[in-house]
């Protein structure tokens, strides 16, 4: 399978009645304690862990992005995906941590004559993940909670509230045409369907939990004090609780011939087929050099006549530092990309269709053009709100405390458009546009709402994949770095660098096969401190041992 592959929707197991099965996996010799295996019955990838002759047996891929978990950091019941850092329970099978939508199946497994045996059913066998279980609802009439926007903050956000046991129904007003979707896949495969990538795919598993879409709707304002939400067919809902997930609008280009036609931005799944229907023969220039450019960049490389980044830092991706962007540029050079660095957009020019034709760069240079996509920043999606009371800060993101409760009673928010505390980091409040972490921010709203603690501190992950061949991952946060350390050879993509405050390991990139963004995300989630005297004396960065 590959990354667009996946199936977030295997049936779920509830009521399970298919005949029980009994597999031998392999032979015990072959786990010894401390390590664990890959097996492979009637087609189905199964994991073997023998934590100090414990065994436990879970599916073998991850259920985010189908990844191999053999490889995968295991410590004290959970297993970490190498790839993105998503954690499951392993006696349960549940997701603890994301990116992703579902968890695994977790199987009966026992010793015969030194044979590994596995107990379960044929359904459970049949599959590569599992939806938990969530209890159907009957429909009832109480004043809803209502959420504005239906991306994967309020996706997440629905699950775990409801496994939390909240049962006031939940309507959720959405500008979109679709129920949430993966949205992180619009930038590496442009021409996906909002079918299929919706995390959801079945109508019925929002209806049976009570959960109501009211799509191609926009909520132009808020009443906190009336508690009424206005949307722009005209109509008001009244709300017990409102949560506001509305995530980012892209940030315009202000240059004159910025009104052409074929200047797209990249937010939604309709503006992503569009870039994909127009670009195949086509010379395309991306403008913006950070993820989104890259990455529209790598997926349109293939097919289209030419494709041009515009960059106005000395190498791409410049948060990461210049040579680790130029490790990256080289190697989309290789794929035919071709970068103009250190330059900007002064103007566009079209052709006598209203097209775009030709890009004037800072230097008087000019490109021709007949597609131009610019991925150059996004503003939080809060304008509605003005006038409401609802607390944002100077660039306007919603300012929340670490439940998600903003300065007015019964309003909470998440997600890309709030600015939240990070307690781990010492950090007051910030915003982060990371949707492994706009998902965490629905997960621990899904507790906080129905006053249950937060399972543990909030640890930003994030990753980005270019040619669905290679990228970066990154976890933890950087702000107020003093230090980096590096280990390996950014130009080469294969390292991982360290951000470090007084002398302490707080953020941790990487490239090529490393896990060691992996292995931090449950440092850092355990608090465990990681110092630059460990870091020089460390022979292969490989960090799996802390945990154990
Ligand atoms: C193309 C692309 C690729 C990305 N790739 C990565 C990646 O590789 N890795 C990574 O970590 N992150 C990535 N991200 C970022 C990630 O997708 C976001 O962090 C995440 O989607 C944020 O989730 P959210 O629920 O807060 O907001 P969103 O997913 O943006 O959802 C907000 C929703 O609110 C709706 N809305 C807005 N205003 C209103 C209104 N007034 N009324 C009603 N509805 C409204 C919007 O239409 C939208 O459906 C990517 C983002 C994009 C756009
Ligand atoms: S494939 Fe495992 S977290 Fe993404």
């Amino acid at each position: 399978m590959t990354l667009c592959d996946y199936k977030p929707n295997e049936p779920e197991c509830d009521g399970d009645d298919s005949p029980i099965v009994e597999e031998v996996l392999g032979k015990l010799e072959d786990v010894p304690p401390g390590t664990k295996k890959t097996f492979e019955v009637r087609g189905r990838k199964i994991l073997v862990i023998n934590d100090d002759g414990k065994l436990f047996a879970i599916n073998g891929v991850c259920s985010h992005y189908n990844f191999s978990l053999e490889n995968g950091t295991y410590a004290k019941g959970r297993i970490r995906c190498p790839l993105h850092g998503a954690c499951f329970n392993v006696r349960s099978g549940d997701i603890e941590d994301y990116p992703g939508f579902d968890s695994l199946h977790s199987y009966s497994v026992s010793v015969n004559n030194g044979d590994i045996v596995i107990k379960t059913t044929e359904k459970k066998l049949g599959s590569d993940r599992k939806i938990r279980h969530l209890p159907k609802m009957k429909e009832c009439n109480d004043r809803p909670v209502v959420v504005i926007g239906g991306g994967v903050a309020t996706a997440t956000f629905i699950e775990h509230s409801r496994l939390n046991g909240l049962i006031t129904p939940i309507l959720v007003i959405s500008e979109e045409s679709f129920p949430p979707y993966d949205r992180v896949l619009l930038s590496k495969n442009p021409s996906a369907t909002g079918e299929n990538i919706r995390m959801r795919k079945d109508d019925a598993f929002y209806e049976e939990r009570n959960v109501k879409f009211q799509l191609k709707t926009s909520v132009v304002s808020v009443n906190p004090n009336k508690r009424e939400v206005h949307l722009s067919n005209g109509d008001f809902v009244l709300y017990s609780k409102l949560i506001i997930a509305t995530g980012g609008n892209v940030r315009k280009l202000q240059v004159p011939g910025s009104d052409l036609r074929n200047i797209c931005y990249l937010r939604k799944v309709e503006e992503a087929n569009h870039i994909a229907d127009l670009h195949p023969g086509k010379h395309v220039v991306c403008v913006g050099s950070s993820f989104i450019g890259m990455e529209v960049a790598s997926s349109l490389a293939e097919k289209a006549a030419s494709v041009t980044v515009i960059s106005n830092s000395p190498e791409p991706l410049p948060v990461f530092g210049s040579d680790i962007g130029k490790g990256i540029r080289l190697k989309f050079e290789e794929k035919g990309v071709k970068f103009e660095l250190s330059s900007g957009v002064v103007a566009l020019r079209g052709n006598e269709q209203g097209e775009v034709s030709k890009v004037i760069l800072q230097d008087g240079k000019e490109l021709d053009v007949d597609l131009l996509v610019c991925g150059i920043g996004v503003t939080p999606a809060t304008e509605f709100l003005a006038g409401s009371g609802i607390k944002l800060d100077s660039r306007g993101f919603i300012e929340v405390d670490e439940k998600f409760r903003t300065n007015i009673s019964y309003v909470f928010a998440m997600g890309d458009a709030v600015t939240a505390p990070l307690p781990q980091w010492d950090i007051e409040s910030i915003n982060i546009q990371h949707f492994q972490t706009a998902q965490t921010h629905g997960q621990y709203l899904g507790y906080t709402i129905v006053g249950k603690p937060q399972p543990g501190p909030i640890v930003p992950y994030f990753w980005t994949l270019f040619f669905f061949a290679f990228g970066l991952k990154f976890s933890g946060c950087s702000q107020g770095y003093t230090k980096e350390y590096t280990n390996g050879d950014p130009e080469t993509g294969s390292f991982v660098r360290y951000f470090l405050k007084k002398d302490r390991v707080i953020a941790v990139a990487a490239g090529g096969p490393s896990q060691a963004a992996s292995q931090f995300a449950e440092i850092f989630k355990k608090g465990i401190e990681v110092t630059l005297k460990d870091l020089k004396n460390s022979k292969d960065h490989t960090w799996g041992h802390l945990l154990l």
